[in-house]
């Protein structure tokens, strides 16, 4: 039996490296499997969405790498137009969508949401973003963009640029890269400072430094990942303006950059990183958002497979 069959998929804490290579080896097959052996994968089964929060690649590159296998979808992905609002609770959402798919993705805005519905849920959860803490698909497409584009993890120089202190992206990330033998320069505006209680574990493992200058490490990095600044979790609009537009990745700070570097972003981007570098080879977040479709089909498929694919 694979070991995620009928597993949730909670937190990247609980992923170590031989899972995450499982997973990658997965999606590596995924890619090269013919379209109409693809589609057997998941035949038959139902993929069941449940967005609290607004969502664009996550919940689409769901329903994209489900019907890559042969599924299909069904959720919500908008709240507002549920009965959520007219009073239902959490609880009894996940339990009526359980009832409904094969495996469930849930967004929440709370920390602790997807622990707290994969004990209501019979079928699995996985986890599509809570509060400010886990993401633990986006980290997975994260390290296998790395790792497919640059050919390796180990003993690559990252930066992770923007929103450090409500990115849950980043600290998902961390999570994952803390499995490897990485050195992690962590650059942001004082401000949006990487929360050091919720690094405290990490840091023991993971080689990191902190700067607010961008400039002082751009020529070392092997990654640049930038974050968008997380407007709506800013308790008073004043400190985000504050912050606004702090870092831009334009095509003069490129030319400070290695020239194998590559750029990611898990998206939406807003002013960080300029248009006129979508078209540069470093440009690789466009690339990493459909990454994301594959690597969701492989961990489709291991979920709902006994024995793999
Ligand atoms: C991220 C998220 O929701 O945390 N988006 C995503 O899933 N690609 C990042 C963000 O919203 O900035």
């Amino acid at each position: 039996m694979n070991d995620f069959f009928q597993k949730d998929i909670i937190s990247i804490r609980d992923l170590d490296k031989q899972k995450l290579e499982t997973i990658f080896k997965a999606t590596d097959k995924v890619i090269n499997l013919d379209p109409n052996q693809r589609r057997e994968i998941a035949r038959g089964k139902t993929l069941g969405y449940l967005f609290f929060e607004p969502s664009t690649r996550t919940r689409l590159s769901f329903e994209a790498a489900m019907a890559s296998v042969g599924g299909t979808s069904l959720g919500i992905a908008d709240v507002t137009s549920s009965s959520t609002q007219k009073g239902e609770s959490l609880a009894d959402t996940v339990k009526i969508m359980s009832i409904y798919s094969d495996v469930l993705v849930l967004r929440h805005s709370l920390d602790g949401s997807s622990r707290f519905a994969a004990e209501i849920s019979s079928e699995p959860i996985i986890n599509a973003g809570s509060g400010t803490e886990e993401h633990p698909t986006q980290a997975i497409q994260d390290l296998y963009t790395i790792k497919n584009i640059k050919k390796k993890i180990d003993g690559l120089k990252i930066g992770i640029v923007g929103d450090l202190k409500y990115g849950r992206t980043v600290y998902s990330l961390l999570q994952g890269l803390g499995n490897y033998d990485v050195n992690v320069s962590l650059i942001s505006p004082e401000p949006l400072k990487i929360r050091s209680d919720s690094v405290y574990e990490i840091k023991k493992r993971l080689d990191f430094s902190e700067t607010t200058n961008l400039e002082d490490v751009i020529d070392e990095l092997d990654v640049v990942y930038v974050t968008r600044i997380q407007k709506e979790r800013f308790p008073d609009e004043e400190e985000y303006i504050k912050v606004k537009g702090s870092y831009v990745i334009g095509l003069d700070l490129l030319k400070k950059m290695k020239d194998d570097a590559i750029i990611m972003h898990p998206l939406p981007r807003l002013d960080e990183i300029s248009t006129e570098v979508d078209k540069t080879p470093q440009a690789k977040y466009f690339q990493q958002a459909k990454f994301g479709k594959y690597t969701r089909a492989a961990l489709l498929g291991l979920i709902l497979n006994e024995n793999g694919f």
